[in-house]
């Protein structure tokens, strides 16, 4: 704890907000994940995902009682008790709840997927499981959720250990002083319901996905441990590691980081906070991460009695002028939007290995792509490792979407945490080269503050990678000529421009003229068309009158917006929106959209809409010739 604040002492100091000590945010300051927990997957644990029980609380009456004052006993359904067996031992004894003979659910898994009735559901869902353990002494005891939306309550025999609010990045709660020998019993409460300071507000383009929707583990470490370790190629050849121990030997203690296949061993001890900071020249045997040679490396980061393992790919990133270098060689992302969300006709936010991979082969394979832009949200860490495997360039974001609560203090904490928790998560991951900080959030003073905040936390936290934001644009007419340009004061902040364009199917621009509008920067840096698109219903075909909602109408602002994009000097990559239709409430169409979103280029099953042939026939080209 010590440490930690004095690392958030030190986040804090920078960036003048007032160090708190836990893992969430406090008004005025953000606050970094009390624990990273750097590569937990691999820490020895039990993974307590499975069958769980769960019971619905709509008015969250786990949480209070009616008049205000805490849950009565017969309510509180965070509580370990066997409501049965007290109930056969004093019949007069009145509970309005029984965890343990609720209805059962598999996790993870969004609540959507539990039972019929729960697809609509928003609101405090309670989920209890027991499971056994086996404390050993010196040994440190967590339980690790990679995500549950929006805000939950983690308690372990009967005894809440943590809090945290955010849908999409992990969060780690110690129970060593908690954990029993033999049978435990957890409980989460997870509240899906977002408010006008949430981050994102209640009103987006997706479904919500309530619930637990990445796994839970017990994770188990020795009393002093690797809790945050960052290992990566720099611009100035030097081979990097920033290294943070947790516990009561974290001062002072000899740290050694290991890249066996390079025989590169880098050697030093960490300071009194518990943090090292190591650097070797990179071997001239190294072999660089790119999409086309995506080579990993097993990483052993050793600190006393404790060794991490990791697997990473080491690159450079950097931008000169409209270019993006990787490796210092100029490259065009030929990419896709993406959600978290799995192929099927009613998914739930299981983002599998499996599941991720059907998806990104589409991408790679499918598309002739070599990038994917992970909207809009962060993604799982099981999704991100499979970009690092299968080399595909990542866009990774926060969800500061669209209308955000821009002069809340607590606002902007808790966007901050996010984007600790997910740099602090993924910084080794290579395939990841933009941190976005925004989606199409409107100019204005208070937008701008709170986004170069945000802006600043991404460059203290993570140096060697692109800051970038999807922004809008604003066109006008001049001799005839539709011109669009970036006119957003946040553009002078970002290493790399991105502009959410739609010319063809919002705006009154006919179709045939949108391969004529063209583009103007003002800013010397490279612009990625964050977003264009379409929608279509796959299988409604329409060739005469191409209403839309045909196939024939998204192929055809596929090939007019590709013609435009030709003419774009400074763009350096493009993620059109987007791989998959994706489930969002806003979108009810009866016959198109029931529900979806159909800007995908392949349906909710995987069926191939005809402008999935026009992108993927445009990045074949660009992959072979080049742009020019
Ligand atoms: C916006 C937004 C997306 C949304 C898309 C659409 O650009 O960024 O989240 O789904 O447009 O309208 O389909």
């Amino acid at each position: 704890m010590k440490r930690r604040l004095s690392m958030i002492a030190a986040f804090c100091l920078t960036l003048g907000c007032a160090p708190v000590a836990s893992a969430q945010s406090e008004a005025g300051g953000a606050a970094l994940p009390r624990f990273v927990m750097t590569n937990a997957e691999a820490r020895d644990g039990t993974d307590l995902s499975g069958t769980w029980t769960y019971s619905i609380d709509p008015y969250r009456d786990g949480m209070a009682g009616f008049h205000g004052g805490e849950a009565g006993e017969g309510h509180r359904r965070y509580d370990p008790r066997d409501v049965d067996e007290i109930t056969r031992q004093d019949p007069t004894a009145l509970y309005e709840y029984d965890m343990r003979r609720s209805p059962e659910a598999t996790l993870p898994g969004s609540w959507t997927k539990h039972a019929p009735e729960m697809r609509h559901y928003q609101g405090l869902v309670w989920y209890q499981r027991a499971f056994d353990a086996a404390p050993k002494r010196g040994e440190r005891a967590f339980i690790r959720v990679g995500a549950a939306n929006y805000r939950t309550q983690v308690y372990l025999n009967g005894q809440l250990v943590g809090e945290h609010e955010g849908g999409f990045t992990p969060f780690t709660m110690e129970v060593t002083d908690v954990l029993k020998e033999g049978e435990n019993r957890i409980v989460l409460g997870v509240d899906s319901a977002r408010d006008e300071a949430s981050v994102p507000p209640p009103v987006t383009d997706w479904e919500t996905y309530g619930g637990v929707t990445r796994a839970i583990r017990l994770v188990t470490v020795p009393e002093t441990f690797v809790d945050d370790a960052w290992v990566r190629l720099e611009r100035d050849g030097q081979i990097r590691a920033t290294v943070e121990l947790e516990g009561p030997g974290a001062g002072g203690k000899a740290v050694e980081v290991g890249v066996p296949e390079l025989g590169l061993t880098l050697s030093g001890e960490t300071d009194e906070t518990g943090i090292a900071h190591l650097a070797a020249p990179a071997p001239d045997a190294l072999e660089r991460w790119s999409p086309e040679t995506p080579k990993l490396y097993e990483v052993s980061v050793a600190a006393g009695d404790d060794v991490l393992p990791e697997r990473i790919g080491f690159r450079t990133l950097s931008v000169e002028g409209d270019r993006i270098l990787l490796n210092g060689e100029p490259i065009f992302l030929r990419g896709i939007s993406m959600h978290e969300e799995e192929l099927g006709e009613n998914p739930a936010r299981i983002m599998t290995e499996d599941a991720a991979r059907a998806l990104l082969t589409e991408i790679k394979e499918g598309l002739h792509g070599n990038f994917v832009r992970l909207a809009h949200y962060p993604h799982s860490e099981a999704t991100l490792r499979l970009a690092d495997e299968m080399g595909l360039i990542v866009w990774s974001e926060v969800p500061v979407y669209w209308r955000i609560d821009w002069e809340n203090e607590a606002t902007l904490a808790v966007a901050r945490g996010m984007v600790a928790e997910n740099l602090l998560r993924d910084r080794n991951r290579a395939s990841i080269a933009l941190w976005s900080v925004a989606n199409e959030t409107p100019v204005s003073e208070a937008r701008n503050r709170f986004l170069e905040t945000l802006i600043g936390d991404v460059r203290r936290l993570d140096p060697t990678r692109l800051v970038t934001a999807a922004l809008l644009s604003e066109s006008q007419e001049e001799d005839g000529t539709v011109v669009s340009e970036i006119a957003d004061p946040l553009a002078a902040s970002l290493d790399v421009l991105a502009i959410n364009t739609y010319n063809g199917w919002y705006g009154g621009l006919p179709l045939e003229e949108v391969s004529e509008v063209r583009w103007r920067s003002v800013w010397d840096k490279p612009l990625i068309f964050s977003e264009f698109g379409a929608g279509a219903l796959a299988g409604f075909h329409d060739p005469k009158l191409e209403r839309k909602f045909s196939e024939e109408y998204q192929a055809d602002v596929y090939r007019e917006t590709l013609e435009m994009a030709r003419e774009v000097p400074f763009l350096a990559g493009m993620s059109p929106w987007i791989l998959k239709d994706f489930r969002s409430p806003r979108r009810q169409h009866p016959l198109y959209q029931q529900g979806w979103n159909r800007k995908g280029l392949i349906s909710e099953t995987g069926e191939r809409k005809e402008a999935f042939g026009v992108l993927a026939a445009e990045y074949q080209r660009i992959a072979e010739e080049g742009r020019e």
